[in-house]
């Protein structure tokens, strides 16, 4: 029945999880580990690259955890013959991995491997993969950092719902391409950059960062804003270099309420604006030669005070009206609205963006 609780065990101990729940998220609740490569939770289960596989009790064969669902009575093992698959499979990918950091993104499989203590044992003759060209100026994609996991298609599939990406090749020769050997801008991609949020090496990258050193990204300080692009609200991570500090990427957490990680072309690339030479960066006050003057927020504000007292004093509150936006935050304009009404006294408030 739908929104029961079933028992199961997990190398012997007993645990509970909602019925159908992913076995991935189960036993990650209950504190055990299985590591993934191409699982991401807002995808559909895609069971590829066997990283996640655990013993399930009456199945011939090790079941990969994040494409089974729990069951009632099941009897799931992690540490027989599992922990020495995990780490044959990570060599067996590490052989092929020919460039660890395109783009100095974070990389899962290297991570893992240093978590597992594994090495590449030796390269494969035939790994290096046909390069990758292409006209693109914001996304580049390394097919040697590639493992294949495809979580880039199948996100450009069922959340952009389009189908910019496909997998091309078998085997040693197999990558990732614009669907019909077309170039990336020739696709439907609206270029949101979410296929390289979800890339686990970094195979996909910010061609802004091309070459950067590896572990680039982690060097970076987050400070969690609201997209200002429009009313959706985004909720972005503005990562800012400590040695420039600039805005050097945007990027934003699968766990953001309102967009669930995912952005648009402007949410994710359009920054450069914020360090622009032209932009106002300390408030100014119109002098009584006539010319703006730079002032502190402080004297701005009673500035603002003043002018705004005068013109209700002299012809009364409904003589002041206010611009709202969509473009500021829901909190924003709701002190937009209480500075309207309940401090000058008009209803006289608008948002630019309704005509
Ligand atoms: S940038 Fe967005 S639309 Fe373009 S391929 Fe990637 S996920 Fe698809
Ligand atoms: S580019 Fe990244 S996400 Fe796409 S298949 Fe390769 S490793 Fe996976
Ligand atoms: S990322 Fe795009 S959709 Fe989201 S708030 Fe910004 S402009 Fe709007
Ligand atoms: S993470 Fe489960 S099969 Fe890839």
């Amino acid at each position: 029945m739908p929104g029961s609780v079933v028992s199961f065990t997990v190398d012997g101990h007993e645990v509970t999880a909602p019925e159908g729940e992913l076995l991935v998220h189960a036993l990650a609740r209950n504190d055990v580990f299985v590591p993934t490569l191409c699982h991401d939770s807002k995808l559909d289960p895609y069971g590829g690259c066997r990283m996640c596989v655990v013993g399930v009790e009456g199945s011939p064969r090790p079941l990969p955890a994040c494409a089974t669902r729990v069951a009632e009575g099941m009897a799931v093992s992690t540490n027989s013959s599992v922990p020495q698959f995990q780490r044959t499979l990570t060599e067996m990918l590490l052989a092929e991995h020919l460039n660890g950091s395109p783009g100095g993104r974070p990389n899962e499989l290297l991570a893992l491997a240093d978590d597992l203590g594994v090495e590449a044992p030796l390269v494969l003759p035939d790994a290096e993969r046909e390069p990758y060209e292409d006209r693109d100026l914001l996304m580049g994609y390394d097919p040697e950092a590639c493992i294949l996991c495809a979580r880039c298609v199948r996100y450009t599939q069922e959340v952009m719902q389009c189908s910019a990406l496909s997998l091309e090749g078998r085997g040693a020769e197999a990558r990732v391409v614009p669907t019909w050997g077309r170039g990336w801008l020739d696709t439907e991609c609206e270029l949101c950059g979410g296929c390289l949020s979800v890339c686990p090496t970094g195979a996909l990258y910010e061609k802004a960062h091309e070459g950067a050193a590896a572990g680039y990204e982690s060097t970076l300080t987050k400070t969690k804003t609201t997209c200002t692009f429009c009313g959706v609200g985004c909720q972005v991570d503005l990562n800012v270099d400590p040695e420039t500090k600039r805005i050097v990427k945007v990027t934003s957490d699968p766990s953001y309420v309102s967009n669930d990680g995912n952005l648009c072309v402007k949410g994710r690339f359009a920054f450069n604006f914020v360090h622009h030479p032209d932009r106002l960066t300390e408030p100014l006050i119109r002098g009584d030669d006539g010319e703006l003057h730079p002032a502190t927020w402080d004297e701005a504000l009673s500035a603002a005070a003043k002018g705004l007292s005068l013109v209700r004093e002299r012809h009364g509150p409904q003589a002041v009206g206010f611009l709202a936006s969509a473009r500021l935050t829901n909190e924003e304009n709701y002190l937009i609205q209480k500075l309207a009404r309940g401090v000058i006294g008009t209803n006289s408030v608008h948002s630019c963006e309704a005509t």
